[in-house]
């Protein structure tokens, strides 16, 4: 295992002021700079530690200057663990005030961090622009720094650039002048107080769009040459969600520009730099004709996610890494409020608890999983905690406070906590504060259990001569880790109950081991949690389930309400508490559904099953029971899109579609052979479904269509989509033709994780994948771990093994091999795969039972 050292800075000297130049040169993709770090020192020192990482600094040419008194560098030791350069002096430098001026040279890489390059082709020649991202730990790779979240500065940027190109960075530019060599100097105003992770500088040639906010903010979207046609939706989006937020907030956005930038290489979804927002162009750029509703969805959504965090992280920032889930937890559930008051027609709520709420259930089910406030050191460690613990468990647990403490109570402690700490840092326990100090109510008591413990509970409905009780217990996925883990947390779980007798749902806390409860009369039916408001499992003794049926059936149950009961079903026959026969059993209760949410929810489910039995015999009778769970829906969503229809209904119809074609309805098939010679011509929201079926049921022609495609394709949705398409072909040839492609030219860094994460779906693919990453490992250790951080999701891709056989493999080849940025993920396979094993021994012979 690799050694974590402890990589805090000396807190004896700070920075106030960066006054930075940098000189990019994108012919020789090399870049020179300068800075003055204005810095306070507070115990006499001959040594300053800063952050540095890939850099050349020559120390001849850097000094500390106090007043008119210059003091040399008389040599720089680096310690590359740390990513830290220390700055010797000849003597001891005294307290008060300095500047430390550094020059230094680094290269601009295709390494999708730091200061790197990204290429795109404009008028059939290839082209590179210059770009930033430095969260969480890499803006020591463009400049030396202090690079931790709470040595706040203002930073003075100037960028000397050829006189073609734009430059943009995280304020408006105050001053252009000229400069030797057809260059131009571009000065920008100071930044607020702020964190070195949200400075940004972009250099390129771009094209943008403008608008204006109510309160007069300048809103412009840049892309590359020819892409601007792409960029209103998001303008839009921004322009609405920036009014929507300062009013929300009750705090005016500071700065009077707001720049989003599409970057055509790009590692992450997007990110929140202050006033200068660089997304993933297929999280940013929509087409009126090309561009399907869901990636309208995820365009509004990442928008608003970054603008939230121009509030929650960019004006109060977590103290350390350790709290990143405050930044992420909270802007992955503010976005939704911002969109659903853009959007209100798209019920985004109802998919909150398929996308958020359900990713953080099933991650957070394994014993290797993490507190969502966990302590980190090492970059590699830090990256790792961008996962969907930060983001989508936190995320659940601030919907659920925020329905505890009602929305004017919460409203009012956000407004404080911000304002209390704006240009400073915070805890957890601060917000936690204001809460509290808004409400009255004991929030701290509440919520330390769900931020600081691992997991999550199941309550159990148990019925005794007495009556009933509720017990709670920590949900595991896996029941070898329910034997396993001990559990002595006890969670403070609010809980809404409805039922076919209540009026309104009855609130309930169950902050015991176990409560009486007492069914009220009448009862038929009864569910707790109503609207999934609380990240738990509910588990029902069989009659009471059984009783459920008819609600589902007609539909008295709302839909989040059924979707919950489907969603928990499968996973207690998952963890040995059900079985599987009665889920599948359950399951056929949703034949006149016709929720999205429902349905995504019930269908993930249902391929999770589906993937567990595709290697028996039997299989074709699993296959034809789910063909006809979906078939009969496909009338009722037809096979094109309606004139005006909801948002929902274009989501569903994709989805119906693909589950019956993958679970070869034969009209589906019919009708996907025809639609897939049309092309680009075929309607963007069923474009996905047709190029995957198309060529999971075509040949070499089909599949060679495509591949050609990808190769030229130039808008990243439709890139994306060929790629999953690609990923679903049947023949072993095709997969490899495909892998082969990955470390070409052709699939670029920041596609691979996409493309590798839909080969995992493929049975076919699978293990031809596994073989493949084993054998170029070290490439993808180093490009998307180490400080990166997608190694995670490329690894977690292999949860659905369910053979001993991989299962030694994975353990011998991670024995000897490290997975820097993925060793929780590594371990979360093991477990989950072992898990599987067992899910399969068990149950294999009841379900075949069930299906004949
Ligand atoms: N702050 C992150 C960007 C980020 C992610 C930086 C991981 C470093 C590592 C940004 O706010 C973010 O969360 N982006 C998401 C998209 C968002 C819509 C959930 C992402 O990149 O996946
Ligand atoms: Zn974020």
């Amino acid at each position: 295992m690799n050694r974590k050292p402890n990589v805090r800075l000396p807190s004896t000297v700070t920075p106030i002021r960066y006054v930075l130049t940098l000189h990019p040169d994108l012919e020789g993709f090399l870049f020179k700079g300068d800075e003055d770090i204005h810095i306070s020192i507070t115990k006499p020192t001959r040594a300053i530690t800063l952050h540095a990482r890939d850099l050349v600094i020559n120390y001849k040419d850097s000094y500390v200057r106090i007043g008119k008194q210059n003091f040399p560098v008389k040599g720089i030791v680096w310690n590359e663990a740390n990513e830290t350069a220390t700055f010797e002096f000849e003597k001891p430098v005294p307290v008060g005030k300095a500047v430390l001026h550094l020059e230094f040279e680094g290269k601009l890489a295709d390494s999708l961090r730091g200061f790197y390059r990204a290429r795109y082709v404009h008028a059939d020649k290839e082209k590179f622009l210059a770009t930033t991202q430095f969260e969480a730990t890499d803006a020591r790779a463009a400049f030396p720094c202090f690079d931790e979240p709470a040595q706040k500065a203002v930073f003075d940027v100037s960028l000397v650039i050829p006189k073609h190109l734009e430059a943009i960075s995280n304020t408006v530019p105050l001053e252009v002048t000229e400069h030797a060599g057809n260059f131009k100097r571009v000065a920008f105003a100071p930044t607020p107080k702020m964190s070195t992770y949200l400075l940004a500088f972009i250099v390129g040639e771009f094209e943008f769009i403008e608008g204006k906010t109510k309160d007069g903010v300048q809103v412009r979207i840049f892309v590359t040459p020819g892409k601007k046609h792409q960029a209103g939706f998001a303008l839009d989006v921004a322009i609405k969600t920036l009014e929507y937020f300062n009013e929300f907030f009750g705090i005016k956005y500071p700065l009077p520009n707001l720049d989003m930038i599409g970057i055509p290489d790009f590692a992450a979804g997007a990110m929140e730099n202050w006033g200068a927002v660089t997304y993933r162009e297929s999280q940013l750029l929509v087409d009126d004709e090309h561009s399907s509703a869901s990636t309208r969805q995820w365009t509004a959504l990442t928008v608003a996610h970054e603008l939230a965090h121009q509030w929650f992280g960019n004006l109060v920032t977590m103290e350390w890494w350790t709290h990143l889930w405050l930044n992420e937890g909270f802007a992955s559930y503010i976005e939704y409020v911002a969109v659903d008051h853009i959007f209100p027609e798209w019920e985004i709520w109802k998919q909150f608890v398929y996308i958020d709420f359900n990713t953080a259930l099933e991650l957070d089910c394994l014993a290797n999983t993490h507190p969502i406030e966990v302590t980190v050191h090492h970059p590699s460690e830090i990256g790792e905690i961008f996962d969907a613990i930060s983001y989508h468990k936190g995320a659940s647990v601030i919907r659920m406070l925020a329905e505890f403490l009602g929305e004017q109570a919460f409203r009012k402690g956000l407004h404080n906590y911000l304002k209390t700490h704006a240009y400073k840092n915070a805890e957890t326990k601060d917000l936690w504060k204001a809460f509290e100090k808004a409400s009255g109510k004991p929030v701290v008591k509440l919520m330390d259990t769900w931020i600081t413990k691992p997991g999550y509970p199941y309550v159990q409905l148990v019925e005794g001569k007495n009556g009933c009780v509720l017990k709670q217990g920590r949900f595991f996925s896996s029941p070898v880790s329910r034997k396993n883990v001990k559990n002595t947390t006890v969670w403070g779980i609010p809980l809404s109950v409805t039922s076919n007798v209540h009026k309104n749902p009855e609130k309930i806390f169950l902050d015991k081991k176990e409560i009486p409860y007492r069914i009220p009369k009448g009862v038929e039916w009864i569910k707790f949690n109503a609207l999934e408001s609380t990240p738990v499992r509910v588990d029902y003794p069989s009659r009471f389930l059984e009783a459920f049926r008819t609600p589902i059936e007609k539909k008295e149950l709302v839909p989040l309400d059924r979707l919950g009961i489907a969603r928990d079903v499968f996973a207690f026959a998952e963890s040995d508490q059900l079985s599987t026969v009665q889920a599948l059993q359950l399951a056929t209760a949703y034949r006149d559904e016709v929720d999205y949410n429902v349905w995504a929810e019930l269908s993930t489910r249902l391929s999770e099953v589906n993937a567990l039995f595709r290697d028996e015999i039997w299989y074709e009778k699993l296959d034809r029971f789910l063909r006809d769970l979906y078939s009969p829906l496909i009338s009722y969503v037809g096979f094109s899109p309606r004139a005006k229809e909801s948002h929902s209904m274009s989501l569903l119809r994709s989805l119906i579609l693909g589950q019956a074609g993958l679970h070869k309805n034969k009209q589906v098939l019919t009708w996907i052979k025809k639609e897939f010679r049309k092309g680009v011509k075929i309607h963007a929201d069923l474009r996905g479904v047709v190029y995957s079926l198309g060529v999971r049921h075509g040949g070499s022609k089909e599949f060679q269509t495509l591949l050609q495609r990808y190769k030229t394709e130039d808008m990243a949705e439709e890139r994306n989509r060929l790629a999953r398409g690609l990923s679903q072909s049947q023949n072993p040839k095709h997969i490899n033709e495909l892998l082969n492609l990955v470390l070409t030219k052709h699939v670029r860094l920041q596609d691979a994780p996409t493309l590798l994460g839909a080969l995992w779906t493929n049975y076919i693919a699978r293990p031809i994948l596994w073989e493949f990453l084993k054998k170029d490992w070290s490439h993808f250790e180093k490009t998307y771990g180490q400080g990166g951080h997608t190694l995670d999701r490329i690894v977690l891709g292999a949860r659905t093994f369910h053979s001993q056989k991989f299962l030694k493999d994975f353990k011998t080849f991670f024995k000897k091999h490290s997975a820097q940025g993925a060793e929780r993920a590594v371990s979360q396979v093991i477990e989950q795969v072992e898990s599987n094993i067992l899910w399969l021994a068990r149950d294999k012979k009841v379900v075949r039972r069930f299906l004949e």
